[in-house]
């Protein structure tokens, strides 16, 4: 029987370990690499699916913590799963609730079994364990499931993380064992810190495991960028060419090429939705501050290239205006522009490597982009 998740490679780039590719699931095929926008609630805050789709997103991240919570994994269930619940006929990948929980600091208690913690929403106790967030993400009904896992903060001695990344070993081996949907597809996650000789550990016994997809997961806690790509360097030249790899939580352009350039083919990160809400606009020169007086008479698009819906019809100072009056009509459509940028740049990335040319884009991006735009 053919696995629900399938990774077919495309073009490898000849100089670095960008590749192109695609991926196949039950609810579509997607080319990557990919950014996957963030639906934590079973919602991409503020955008209709069919927007979602006019900007050319092939599968999103929904989060299992959150919906286990609220509305329950039952009820996503007992409306149909969460596609049919939330209007969504593409991909969706649900991440396990490792990461949130461990988010919550002292709220929670780590075991062998699993971990208890208070909810954020009412503080009542609960308990997620590798059978639990397994079985629930079975319920979301998810294409991709993500193994129950334990994010390790930074910094963390050597010792804790070892054992740290024991526990994620063992949970990993729980949640396969959990799995009964011939039409899921688990990944797991490679933890290990910032210690080079645990990530190539737990790449090798999680591959020897055989899951259908590889994340690379507790990077972008806090350390050093160069610091991260040093980890995912190392766990990248463990990880099989025939499977998907995917960057958990990365999602600002600089890291996006950084990843690609080594053989990533999947992001996510709340980054462009977030800071949409902020009064905030990605562009290929870096962030700009909407908000900000100088664009007060700026009768022009936030990108005169861009042909989202955002900038094919509104000024950077109507957007300005709608989010110094708090519309939420402004947030929405910095939101559209965001997500539409970042997808364009996925797109454009993937065709440069097609067309054997990525180090050159590369190079352009590197020379034009700096966190913060003029
Ligand atoms: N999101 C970002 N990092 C992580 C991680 O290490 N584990 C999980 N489950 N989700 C993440
Ligand atoms: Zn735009």
């Amino acid at each position: 029987m053919k696995p629900a998740i399938t990774y077919e490679l495309i073009k490898q780039c000849p100089h670095t370990g960008a590749r192109a590719g695609r991926i196949h699931t039950p609810h579509g095929s997607f080319d990557t690499p990919i950014f996957m926008p963030v639906g934590t609630q079973a919602s991409v805050k503020t955008l209709a699916p069919e927007e979602l789709k006019e900007m050319g997103a092939g599968i999103i991240l929904s989060n299992n913590y959150h919906l286990f919570l609220r509305p329950g994994s039952k009820l996503v269930k007992e409306a149909g799963g969460l596609h049919k619940f939330m209007n969504w006929d593409r991909a969706i990948l649900t991440d396990s609730g490792g990461f949130q929980v461990f988010s919550l600091g002292d709220l929670r208690k780590i075991s062998e079994e699993g971990v208890t913690f208070r909810s954020h929403i009412d503080g009542s106790k609960k308990f997620l364990s590798p059978e639990i967030a397994t079985q629930s993400q079975m319920d979301l009904g998810a294409d991709i499931i993500m193994a129950f896992d334990e994010c390790v903060p930074y910094p963390a001695d050597f010792k804790y993380t070892r054992e740290s990344m024991e526990l994620t070993l063992r949970w990993a081996q729980r949640c396969k064992d959990t799995m009964t949907n011939p039409n899921q597809g688990l990944f797991g996650i490679v933890q290990g810190g910032m210690y080079k000789d645990l990530r190539i550990e737990c790449a090798n016994r999680l591959v020897d495991m055989d899951f259908p997809g590889y994340a690379v997961g507790g990077l972008s806690v806090g350390e050093p960028k160069e610091l991260m790509y040093e980890m995912l360097d190392i766990t990248l030249e463990h990880l099989p060419q025939n499977k998907a790899r995917y960057l958990m939580g990365v999602g600002t352009p600089d890291c996006l090429v950084e990843g690609v350039m080594r053989g990533i083919d999947m992001f996510d990160c709340v980054y462009p939705t977030r800071v949409a809400r902020n009064g905030t606009a990605m562009t290929w020169n870096g962030r700009l501050v909407i908000k900000n007086a100088q664009y007060e008479h700026d009768f022009h698009p936030i990108d005169e290239h861009c042909n989202c819906y955002t900038c094919r019809n509104y000024s950077r100072a109507y957007i300005r205006h709608l989010v110094r009056v708090n519309e939420i009509f402004g947030l929405r459509l910095l939101t559209i522009h965001n997500l539409h940028f970042l997808i364009d740049f996925m797109r454009q990335m993937r065709q440069s490597i097609m067309e054997d040319r990525f180090p050159e884009f590369y190079r352009k991006f590197t020379a034009n982009f700096s966190f913060n735009a003029k």
